[in-house]
């Protein structure tokens, strides 16, 4: 006999799913990954509104330093201005609306790659050839429109919604969580975007719970995993955490000697941050890396991928050896979470996908789902 297909409404599982304490909650409902208008609903909803995060202030050294990011379909430019300023801007041309620039780079202006009008670093066009002739062209006239920007301990963030409260004021409680660890005085030395196969909230979800580190990373860090070593306390409204204690076998995660801010356990603490929607950090008191995440349908997601050290290991070469050695196991670690998260969501878009009860270490993932329906449903 055929299966019977019920027409399936996201909003209204997501609400029931959220409705059920943590201590019986299960996994969000498979419909809300793999609906492509549960999609749409979230560039309104999530991305549309919130910050979202391009990456590290300190990858904008000099005037003309830029990246570009797409925002719930907007094409966005940030980049360092001549005044030294980080600002953001529409990535797209005035005249017959290219987009301008890609990927990240440096350059003097803003130069179109169709017809070569030119934009100063502050959006202003600075010239276009053959437009003489055109009585109502005026130069002055164009200016490419300012797009909110703002930055948080050495993150960029950048809103589509003018009402979205200051970054450091939502994320105030987390400032105050890891102030000891610093995030100002970490510095980028690398940077990839990838695009895997699955959804975005599956990715985000991976990162959240520790609980599949001794399985889908026996490969590689599983082994160092313990499942009794993890704490996952309940979400704030802006983000979620859960901590991991680690040994001195990695130097570089423990608190370098002069480090003074940090105390006791916080010194060999790595710290695992959500800061909602997307912006998924490991923050360890050595190194950080991070991901900032983006749906591309409800099928992909786009990953901006970067990280670096602390600067308190800035003189210390062997740390910066062991760093680069780090990245190499941080690739192999991916790989691994890759082949789990599409797997993930293979088994979401199968007929027999059915949402399981959540272990006491998928307490960030309750809270994650709890934040998406808040959102969804019109909640600030
Ligand atoms: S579209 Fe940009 S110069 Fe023509
Ligand atoms: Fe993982």
């Amino acid at each position: 006999m055929a299966k019977d297909h019920p027409v399936t409404d996201p909003v209204a599982e997501l609400r029931a799913n959220v409705s059920v304490p943590f201590e019986r909650a299960r996994a969000m409902p498979p419909s809300v990954y793999t609906s492509e208008a549960f999609a749409q609903v979230e560039l309104d909803r999530v991305f549309r509104q919130d910050w979202f995060c391009v990456g590290r202030a300190g990858s904008l050294a000099q005037p003309g330093d830029y990246m570009t990011c797409d925002l719930a379909g907007q094409p966005i430019l940030v980049l360092r201005d001549a005044d030294g300023g980080v600002r953001a801007m529409s990535n797209v041309c005035l005249h017959r609306m290219s987009t301008l620039l890609e990927g990240r780079g440096h350059t003097r202006s803003i130069v179109c790659p169709y017809h070569a009008w030119t934009y100063n670093l502050d959006g202003a066009l600075r010239g276009a050839p053959a437009m003489g002739l055109n009585k109502d062209f005026c130069k002055d006239a164009y200016t490419l429109p300012a797009v909110r920007c703002e930055e948080w301990l050495g993150w960029v963030f950048v809103t589509l919604n003018p009402e979205a409260e200051p970054v450091a004021e939502r994320l105030r409680d987390l400032e105050e969580l890891v102030g000891g660890y610093d995030m100002t005085n970490y510095t980028e030395t690398f940077f990839e975007e990838h695009v895997w196969n699955t959804n975005w909230k599956v990715l985000a979800e991976n990162f959240m719970e520790s609980y599949h580190l001794p399985v889908c990373h026996a490969g590689t860090i599983g082994g160092l995993s313990k499942l009794e070593d993890m704490i996952c306390p309940p979400g704030l409204p802006a983000f979620n955490y859960h901590t991991i204690l680690k040994d001195d076998s990695l130097r570089i995660a423990m608190a370098h000697p002069s480090n003074t801010r940090l105390k006791g356990d916080e010194r060999r603490m790595t710290f695992l941050i959500a800061a909602y929607p997307s912006l998924l950090i490991t923050l360890t008191p050595g190194y950080f890396w991070y991901l900032s995440l983006h749906p591309k349908g409800p099928g992909q997601v786009h990953i901006r991928f970067g990280g670096g050290m602390s600067d308190d290991y800035a003189d210390d070469p062997d740390a910066q050896q062991n760093f680069f050695d780090l990245k190499t196991l941080l690739d192999e670690v991916n790989v691994e979470d890759r082949g789990c998260t599409e797997k993930v969501y293979r088994g979401l878009c199968s007929d027999a996908a059915q949402p399981g009860h959540l272990s006491h270490l998928e307490r960030p993932n309750y809270d994650f789902a709890q934040y998406l329906m808040s959102r969804i449903e019109g909640a600030t």
